[in-house]
């Protein structure tokens, strides 16, 4: 949702800038921009659409426009105002010298807007954010801030309601960028002689691995020398200082096509790495002490708060914990939890799982669980994001940035992540015995090997993606784990082929979805092993005959050795064996590629960006 960034200091701000948006575009691509302040003027450019327009529209006006050492810049992902031009930020006072961008939802800006319309200022946008400007550049001409940069920040922000990270530059003052937060990111990078801000460290990770991250309701003032941490009060505070754990080339594609492709690839990685650390042969282990022993076997009840593929890996969390723990586990859609006045109270975990650690629905379900007197845990991919930082304890995931918009490393990091904590609690409660749990561990640790091989599926996904022609629905069907994985390769599908996919159980099918049937429409079935629960592999089997005798393509994932579904699959897509409750880890990949060249065979080639969606959603 929305990306900013700034910098100050000896470097062109323009480059710097553009460069940042760059890496910053999966935040939201409805619109960017940037401004440079220098020597008592603020210039702009900014154009609807990808960074592409952007860039053109910079090389149209020339180099000598927008030369400068003092820069903001902003990539959009629209809430109020389409993303046209005049929408797009950084938005400029009436006197074109005060500028500023925005990341969030100022709720009380019609208020404001009123308020500065009857004053005579004109609006140029239809945006929440363009008040800010206005406001500050009143507060900087006139009235007792008059000519004070920070005093006049301070104003503004006190005078905001809602979630913002907002950039505020001005002309009179070069050299100098003010940035607030309340509720939505912001990370400071330190540099040598030069100063950066960035909704993440992607925006500055070229020139600098030392970040501090803020606290909720932060100001910083940043010049090329350093940079002071105010409450909005303008009372001295501090941040916390970190190192970045990973390099440029984690943010650049590699020699993919795409970062979703380049970050299929990775999965083998965010698997092992997320894992590593958390056994030592003999216990399992959780980063974080705030969770006790104690608190573990206290709890009568554990809910899963997340969204979207987080959700999905919150299921198969409920088939693991539920399985290996016997304790009740309910899953929840965030942005639902809070409203429907859940059973929570000291005795309850929530877990909430989330890849940026920033959504507002689960952010907003955690507070809401904290307030009920739960405990909270944290599965987060975001080193110090808002979510961890307001959980009682954390788990990361060590997957990487993930860039491309379709959350795919990140998920199968968040269901590795699930079943740590499954087996945490399995063995602190002792609803496992020690050699169980290092078999089960041993199982985990074999994956990332396992996805190794399974990438070479890729070939034939794209065969069959080839293969299947044009394609107005598609349905996912699986049993058991299987069906948070057809949940997943439906929303793939969706999100990236703008097709419309469902997953089902596949025992609900007859139950009426089964009327969708007809000639040649593609369903995948997600086969469980046939080592496992014996009647639920025979019960798929035919469910699979049921589809295909009206008339259904059916694209089957199955296990090596499984001869049972061979004759009923037009397509059949072979996992390396494991044990049921491990499959979902495999079972995911071959849908990731599916989608991805689906989509492209619908025309849609830009994978990493798809239509009207954003990474992070910072709105609920
Ligand atoms: C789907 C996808 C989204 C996210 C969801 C939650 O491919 O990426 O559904 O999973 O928006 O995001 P996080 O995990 O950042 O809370």
């Amino acid at each position: 949702m929305c990306g900013i960034v700034a910098y100050v200091g000896p470097r062109d701000a323009r480059d710097v800038i553009v460069d940042a948006l760059g890496r910053m575009e999966y935040r939201g691509y409805d619109s960017s921009g940037l401004a440079v302040a220098d020597s008592g003027r603020v210039e702009v450019c900014k154009r609807a659409g990808k960074l592409a327009n952007l860039t053109d529209l910079i090389e149209q006006v020339g180099p000598e426009t927008l030369s400068g050492h003092t820069g903001i810049g902003h990539t959009r992902w629209a809430t109020h105002g389409r993303p046209t031009d005049a929408n797009a930020h950084p938005h400029v006072s009436a006197d074109g010298k005060a500028a500023i961008v925005h990341n969030g939802i100022i709720e009380n800006s019609a208020v404001l807007r009123d308020e500065l319309t009857a004053q005579g200022v004109e609006l140029a946008s239809d945006t929440d954010s363009e008040v800010a400007c206005h406001l500050l550049a009143r507060e900087f001409n006139q009235g007792d801030n008059k000519g004070d940069f920070l005093a006049s920040v301070l104003s503004v922000i006190n005078r905001l309601e809602g979630a913002f990270t907002l950039l505020f530059m001005h002309a009179d003052r070069p050299g100098e960028i003010i940035a607030a937060r309340r509720s939505t990111p912001l990370i400071v990078g330190v540099g040598d002689g030069e100063m950066f801000l960035g909704s993440d460290v992607a925006a500055f990770i070229e020139f600098t691995r030392h970040a501090v991250e803020l606290t909720q309701d932060s100001v910083v003032r940043i010049t090329a020398d350093g940079h002071e941490i105010m409450d909005f009060t303008g009372r001295a505070i501090t941040g916390r200082d970190f190192t970045i754990d990973w390099d440029l080339a984690a943010a650049e594609k590699g020699g993919y096509d795409s970062f979703m492709l380049k970050e299929i690839h990775e999965q083998p990685a965010a698997v092992r790495d997320t894992l590593a650390g958390h056994f030592d042969g003999n216990r399992v282990l959780l980063d974080e002490q705030n969770l006790t022993g104690a608190d573990m076997r206290s709890f009568d009840k554990v809910y899963v708060v997340a969204c979207g593929s987080a959700y999905h890996s919150g299921l198969l969390a409920k088939y693991a914990i539920e399985h290996w723990v016997r304790l009740p586990v309910e899953i929840e859609v965030a942005s639902e939890f809070r409203y429907r006045d859940p059973v929570l109270d000291s005795r309850t975990l929530v877990v909430a799982v989330s890849q940026s650690g920033e959504t507002a629905d689960t952010l907003e379900a955690v507070r809401h669980a904290k307030e009920q007197g739960a405990k909270v845990l944290a599965v987060c991919n975001t080193n110090g994001a808002q979510i961890p930082r307001e959980a009682d304890a954390v788990l990361y995931t060590h997957a990487g940035p993930e860039i491309g918009v379709a959350s795919t490393k990140a998920f199968l990091a968040q269901v590795a992540a699930n079943y740590i904590v499954g087996l945490a609690l399995a063995q602190e409660r002792g609803t496992k015995y020690p050699d169980e749990i290092r078999e089960i561990w041993a199982e985990l640790e074999a994956i990332p090997a396992k996805i190794e091989a399974l990438l070479t599926c890729e070939q034939q996904c794209l065969d069959i993606a080839r293969g299947l022609g044009a394609i107005r629905t598609m349905l996912f069907l699986g049993r058991g784990v299987g069906f948070p994985v057809a949940l997943e390769g439906a929303l793939k599908l969706k999100e990236l082929a703008y097709i419309h996919a469902e997953g089902f159980p596949a025992g609900e099918l007859k139950h009426g979805p089964i009327a969708l049937i007809e000639d040649d429409l593609p369903v995948v079935v997600v086969v469980p092993s046939p080592r496992g629960v014996k009647v639920l592999h025979s019960k798929i089997v035919s469910n699979i005959q049921e589809i295909r005798a009206r008339g259904a393509k059916t694209i089957v994932i199955a296990e090596q050795g499984d001869d049972a579904v061979e004759p009923y699959a037009n397509w059949l897509i072979r996992i390396p064996q494991t044990s049921s409750i491990m499959q979902p880890l495999l079972a995911t990949v071959p849908l990731q590629f599916l989608a991805a060249e689906i989509a492209r065979q619908c025309g849609n080639e830009d994978i990493d960006k798809p239509r009207n969606l954003a990474k992070s959603v910072t709105v609920e």
